[in-house]
């Protein structure tokens, strides 16, 4: 991976200086590591690339364009060599040899560590494991006197209200689903410290229900310990089997038994020059998302969702959804054996209501616009008491804090300039700048990407919040536009990407449909990338900025690609020329290339 030289300066942006993301403003800028509020910082570590790929050459770090994710996360091996390595694993402590040969043991370990600390350590581990958050929690559920179940005349999903639930379900006795069987056996986990609302401070009973804050509604925040998290683990991470859950110190599911995956995460990261070529940008990468298990970015979230699911024993999840979230909740519900009801706006593309139906989830079809759906969703959780899978769930939202761990892992350490990613409810860039404040208090990363939100022009509730300058999401009724998925009038996580915006030096830009349109046939025709209109966004907004100067031709620019072309063909089929058909021969052929030059 090529290095360049890039001034750590940030431009004054729109909004910069008010609210809570102001503690870069006056600072050297982003890429001096801000400390983030209520994160730990490690003083003395620096990021050593020579000890993180160790004598394996290049290491895990230059999977630029790497394959799609290899399946489920598999059960490691207790010893394990690597070929080619002198890294040995044993009972996952890390021993890496230095240049001189002498092993290194962590960055804040000299000596290796006795075989009598060791057992304290695993025993330690084991009673941790066992006597974890979810296990806390499932007792003080069982505590929950039983309510009455309110169950809606003639509602799809029968019984008991599923968070807390009023008494053990018979889906609770099931065995759990082969995955999660399989990742139990070798998973160390994260450790919620608190749920806390970032709004106004309010702690909240980790055992609640994942719904927004009590005191002011606002979408409450997941704080995952990260004083457990030793420096020397993250060359350990890059040796895990591929996936989502290599990170799964960073995610916060207490029991590994709980996990539900697909094997989401480690999308590529596509070097794209012809089609960075066509906008200006020397170096310019598209994460594809859109090669996820069901096709769009919200596995990430997701996983971790009902992962959580499982860990509380509900047994119906509910969402609404503008069509990618509905198909990912079930299927991930149908991996982990929950019931799933998924709500989405009547307008939604059909292949992404086939796809939810045909993993078993019970898909309710709503007249009117997202927001309408979204509503009604909040009201029949509240009456039904499913568990709820909205961005308001905390839980959820650690998912897609990977987006800033694989990237930096990807791009082996270097900090991208600008990561771009299409927005409805706002989490992507949230999230994603989560990650990196994460990277940041442990020392492992150096500074921060300028985030960018992408919107459709149609619905930009968050782009007119930015040029206003005001802190939160101005809500729109979102006028009808081919990026349907993110066609959201007001993001509930919107005060939060503004927030990252402001405190990393980026931008908020709306993009016309045509532009978004011409982007995604760009990514078909030069990146090989065929994604849904919303998912092309992200390019359309780099194109947009590029053309204004504001990002400099070689700048590195990582592009975030969230959905699949085949979700939503229609645009792209309306587009080409109409197909003509011929007779199988050859003179036929030579009259079809006549007609149609290659
Ligand atoms: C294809 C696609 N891209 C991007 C998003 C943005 O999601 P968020 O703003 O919640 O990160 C969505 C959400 O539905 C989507 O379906
Ligand atoms: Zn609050």
């Amino acid at each position: 991976m090529p290095e360049t030289a890039r001034p750590n300066r940030v431009t004054p942006s729109p909004g910069a200086g008010r609210g809570e993301g102001r503690a870069t403003d006056s600072g050297p800028g982003p890429r001096h590591a801000p400390t983030p509020e209520g994160l730990s910082t490690c003083s003395t570590a620096r990021w050593p690339r020579c000890l993180d790929r160790g004598p394996r050459e290049g290491g895990l770090g230059n999977r630029v364009g790497a394959a799609p994710p290899a399946g489920i996360v598999r059960a490691g091996s207790a010893r394990h060599r690597s070929p080619g390595s002198d890294c040995v694993r044993r009972g996952g402590v890390g021993t890496i040899r230095a240049s001189d040969g002498r092993p290194r043991y962590g960055l804040h370990r000299e000596r290796p560590p006795s075989a009598r600390s060791a057992r304290r350590r695993r025993r330690a581990r084991r009673s941790r494991t066992s006597r974890g958050v979810g296990h806390a929690r499932r007792r003080r559920h069982d505590r929950h006197p039983t309510r009455p179940a309110a169950q809606p005349a003639g509602a799809p999903a029968r019984g008991a209200r599923d968070h807390p639930p009023s008494r053990p379900d018979p889906a609770d006795r099931r065995a759990p689903p082969a995955c999660a069987a399989r990742a139990r056996a070798h998973l160390a986990v994260g450790t919620v410290a608190r749920i806390r609302c970032p709004r106004c401070d309010e702690s909240v009973d980790r055992a609640a229900p994942p719904v927004g804050c009590p005191r002011c509604r606002g979408v409450l925040d997941a704080e995952v310990d990260l004083s457990q998290i030793a420096r020397g683990l993250a060359p350990e991470i890059r040796r895990r089997p591929r996936g989502l859950w290599r990170w799964r110190e960073f995610l916060p599911i207490a029991d590994p038994g709980a996990v539900v995956t697909l094997g989401e995460g480690d999308t590529p990261l596509v070097p794209a020059r012809r089609l960075g070529a066509e906008i200006g940008l020397e170096r310019l990468y598209i994460k594809n998302d859109t090669v996820l298990p069901t096709g769009s970015l919200k596995d990430r979230s997701v996983t971790v969702a009902l992962s959580h699911a499982r860990e509380v024993k509900a047994t119906t999840v509910a969402v609404s959804s503008t069509g990618n979230h509905a198909a990912s909740v079930a299927a991930y519900a149908a991996a982990a054996g929950l019931k799933a009801i998924v709500m989405v706006p009547a307008s939604t593309a059909a292949a992404k209501v086939v796809q939810a139906r045909a993993h078993g989830a019970c898909v309710v079809a709503v007249r009117g616009p997202f927001d309408r759906t979204a509503a009604l969703c909040r009201e029949a959780l509240a009456a039904f008491g499913w568990y709820s899978c909205l961005s308001t769930n905390p839980w959820r939202n650690e998912g897609k804090k990977s987006y800033a761990f694989e990237t930096w892992e990807q791009l082996d350490g270097e900090v991208p300039a600008w990561m771009i990613h299409p927005i409805a409810g706002g989490l992507g860039v949230a999230a994603t700048w989560k990650g990196w404040r994460e990277l940041n208090a442990l020392g492992w990363a150096r500074g921060m990407p300028r985030l960018v939100v992408a919107q459709a022009a149609a619905a930009a509730p968050i782009v007119r919040a930015w040029e206003a300058g005001v802190p939160d999401p101005v809500p729109v009724t979102p006028a009808e536009t081919v990026a349907e998925s993110i066609a959201v009038g007001s993001p509930s996580l919107g005060g939060r990407a503004l927030d990252a915006l402001r405190a990393t030096g980026g931008a908020a830009v709306a993009c016309a449909d045509a532009e978004i349109l011409v982007a995604q046939a760009r990514l078909a025709r030069f990146a090989g990338i065929f994604c849904e209109p919303a998912a092309a966004t992200s390019l359309a907004a780099a194109a947009a900025l590029a053309g204004q100067g504001r990002i400099r031709p070689q700048d590195l620019v990582v592009c975030t690609v969230t959905g699949h072309g085949l979700k939503q063909p229609a645009d792209a089929a309306a587009r080409a020329e109409p197909l003509l058909t011929i007779d199988p021969s050859l003179s036929e052929l030579e009259g079809h290339l006549r007609r149609n030059p290659l």
